[in-house]
């Protein structure tokens, strides 16, 4: 296993967003993750209190669970922690890796959202971020995970215009598949308002739902839906996964 600060500077190094995650706010500020996160725990655990996010971010999912929840959250990069407790001072936001971390607590409910599970590719890694989801549940807790279940293979790419705060920038993004190891690369290519470009290289680890069972169980929970919020069932490539902690 990689040390957490060698893995942060490579994910920072990955993606423009992270190294600056004010646009990283701006550019998902439309994200809709807090609020289908909050329907299935109303739906599945509406007597939570406690939540742990884990790959939580700058917190913005947090800032609005954390009007419903006592929440804690977790991030492997020192920089998006940073700006997390610039913007949102109010939250508690620690900086630690999901493979290993332990805050000494266990909570209603344990989110990892944003596809943050997709950044750990290797199957014993994703073991022990499971480990980590159980150390923090209390019996019964809801597991919500929001993660790439299915590929996205189209390889032709597509240019949008994005708004930031110093005007248009312009996203070239194209999506590579490999198989053998379920990695799905998203390549983002960035003019920027002010002349300067970027690329990012984002590699993402696709769990298929048999697969998201396994590692579930494996760690004590049983899967209780697994959905992707278009309301016409499970067809990817994202999807939520909710699961309740069995082991007492
Ligand atoms: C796409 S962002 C999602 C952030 C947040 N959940 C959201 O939806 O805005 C993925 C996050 O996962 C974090 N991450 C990746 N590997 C991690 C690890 N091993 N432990 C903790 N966080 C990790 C990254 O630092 C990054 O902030």
């Amino acid at each position: 296993m990689t040390s957490p600060d060698t893995e942060a500077e490579h994910v920072e190094a990955t993606n423009l967003l992270y190294r600056d995650p004010a646009l990283y706010d701006v550019i998902q500020s439309d994200s809709t993750g807090a609020g289908m996160c909050q329907t299935l725990i109303e739906l599945h655990r509406p007597d939570a209190r406690t939540l742990a996010d884990f790959g939580c971010g700058t917190g913005r999912d947090l800032e609005i669970l954390a009007k419903r929840f006592e929440c804690i959250g977790v991030d492997l990069q020192f920089g998006m922690v940073d700006h997390a407790h610039q913007a949102r001072p109010w939250l508690d936001i620690r900086t630690g890796d999901m493979r290993t971390v332990r805050l000494g607590k266990r909570m209603d409910v344990v989110t990892c959202m944003g596809n943050s599970l997709a950044y750990v590719h290797d199957n014993n890694e994703i073991g022990q971020v499971f480990a980590t989801f159980a150390a923090h549940a209390r019996p019964d807790a809801l597991l919500v995970l929001c993660s790439p279940v299915a590929p996205i293979t189209r390889t032709e790419p597509t240019t949008a215009t994005v708004d930031t705060p110093r005007g248009s920038a312009t996203v070239t993004i194209r999506h590579e598949w490999d198989l053998r190891t379920q990695i799905n690369t998203m390549h983002r290519h960035w003019v920027l308002p002010w002349g300067d470009e970027a690329r990012d290289e984002i590699r993402r680890r696709v769990l298929f739902p048999r697969e998201l069972e396994r590692y579930a169980e494996g760690a004590g929970f049983e899967v209780l839906d697994m959905l992707d919020g278009t309301g016409t069932g499970l067809t990817g490539p994202t999807a939520y996964t909710v699961a309740r902690y069995r082991w007492r």
